[in-house]
């Protein structure tokens, strides 16, 4: 981590404007009736797909229907564990809730999680970008291969990148810099922008970025989830949690036109709370908004998503009862060894070897030491400059023009 390169990546760039310029046919053929719910009064709008030939998988359509379709199962599995979970008991001084208290506030997350109504045109959850079969990252495969950014509730809007894994997220410390490196540490996101900051944790910060990302959720504003939260089916589990006064608020008569208007939209100007609400409102709003991240949170640090489960933590456990197989064994040894990547992967092991006779009996460089970290997470929590180029089937880069509510996501 010490030695940090700074690449310049401008030719790249330049390559990605070669390529723009190269394929400036625009397909249509890919925009189809899907989006609204069915009986929606409204007429749905048409798709943005300012994108080259080739950048939107063909079987788009069909695999934004399968993923719903898998986000819905989670969502009533959610509902399920949540009404089966025996109430927890209020008690204590400061008061907490005792016994199932904790296990409560993991479902409420889930539930959140996979809640698709979190979002304009209710077709997206957290959990469309990150499936637990694909270790809670994008499970579409065309999509991996195509267009990367994964499309948001406004079709075909795409978000920045991939998307990230959410296991062991909940680990990472605030962001801090630290003076003595010279570098700065924790944050979540892979440009560590969710600092945590606000809620002390950047996991949770970060759980409240997508439903206001205007390529994501993209509700227009943060109040837009405790205005849909009035309506969901967990609503009275998320209350019992949190004990926010969710029906108090007095929405104006207007919300629902405007949750169901995309983030960004011209209509908004500057404005990033058209919701109109009184001080009082607006404090209650915020912190469901606050709970939100928090419950989500938890979810992501619980067992059900960051489980210590592989067979590296069953070796760190016990390496006798758990052996790792030669070929394991070859790649760790190359991974800690000459390939030098436990310096940046720190891999909880210790690092000083047994000296060699005759002060000591290992042979050398090898770790007879005892585990450093018995749940190490692979990381430094730092950031490196590994110079990877620009990928050009980006479709996040090919967002230039206006969509059908005059917003263009501004990347450059
Ligand atoms: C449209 C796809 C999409 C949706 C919807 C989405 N994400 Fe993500 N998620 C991403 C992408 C892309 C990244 C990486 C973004 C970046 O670093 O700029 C990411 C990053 C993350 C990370 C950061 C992990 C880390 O280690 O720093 C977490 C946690 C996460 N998402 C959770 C969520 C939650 C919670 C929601 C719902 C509130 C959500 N995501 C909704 C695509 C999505
Ligand atoms: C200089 C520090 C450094 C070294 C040394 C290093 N890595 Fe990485 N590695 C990183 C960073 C930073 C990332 C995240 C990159 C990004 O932005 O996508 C990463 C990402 C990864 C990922 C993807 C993880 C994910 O969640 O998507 C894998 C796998 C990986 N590295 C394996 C290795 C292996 C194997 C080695 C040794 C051959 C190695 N790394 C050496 C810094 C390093």
């Amino acid at each position: 981590m010490r030695e940090r390169r700074l690449i310049a990546i401008v030719v790249l760039c330049c390559a990605v404007v070669a390529v723009i310029l190269l394929f400036p046919q625009f397909s249509s053929a890919q925009n189809g009736g899907f989006g609204l719910k069915k009986g929606d009064p409204d007429t749905p709008p048409p798709f943005y797909n300012p994108y080259p030939f080739g950048i939107l998988p063909p079987n788009l359509n069909s695999e934004i229907a399968r993923v719903l379709r898998e986000v819905d199962f989670i969502e009533s599995e959610a509902l399920a564990q949540l009404r089966a979970l025996p109430p927890p008991t209020l008690t204590n001084q400061p008061p907490l809730l005792a016994h199932t208290g904790q296990r409560l506030n993991v479902l409420v997350g889930k539930a959140l999680n996979f809640d698709r109504n979190i979002s304009p045109f209710k077709d997206r959850a957290c959990g469309f970008c990150h499936m637990p079969y694909v270790g809670f990252s994008g499970p579409i495969p065309s999509v991996n291969l195509t267009m990367i950014a994964y499309p948001g509730s406004y079709q075909y809007r795409a978000g920045k990148r991939t998307a990230q894994r959410y296991t062991y997220s909940p680990s990472f410390p605030v962001l801090n810099y630290n003076q003595t490196q010279q570098a700065f540490f924790g944050g979540n996101f892979w440009d560590s922008r969710a600092t945590g900051y606000l809620l002390g944790s950047p996991d949770a910060n970060q759980a409240q970025g997508p439903p206001v990302d205007t390529q994501e959720h993209a509700l227009p504003d943060t109040a837009c989830v405790a205005f849909r939260l009035q309506s969901a089916v967990y609503k009275s589990f998320f209350i019992e949690l949190w004990g926010d006064d969710l029906d108090a608020i007095k929405f104006p008569h207007n919300t629902e036109e405007i949750c169901e208007t995309p983030g960004g939209a011209s209509i908004f100007g500057t404005d990033t709370m058209p919701v109109k609400l009184s001080p009082v409102d607006r404090a209650i709003a915020n912190h469901v908004y606050d709970h939100w991240g928090q419950s989500i949170d938890q979810y992501e640090a619980s067992p059900d998503v960051s489980a210590f489960s592989s067979k590296f933590d069953a070796f760190l456990h016990s390496a006798t009862t758990n052996p790792l197989s030669a070929d394991e064994m070859a790649g760790y040894n190359l991974f800690r060894g000459k390939a030098n990547c436990n310096s940046c992967h720190l891999d909880g092991r210790s690092t000083a070897p047994t000296p060699p006779p005759p002060e000591g009996e290992a042979p050398n460089s090898t770790d007879t030491g005892a585990e450093a970290s018995t749940a190490p997470l692979f990381t430094c929590f730092g950031s490196a400059n590994l110079g990877l180029p620009l990928n050009p089937r980006n479709a996040f880069y090919y967002q230039t023009t206006p969509d059908f509510f005059g917003f263009t996501e501004m990347w450059h």
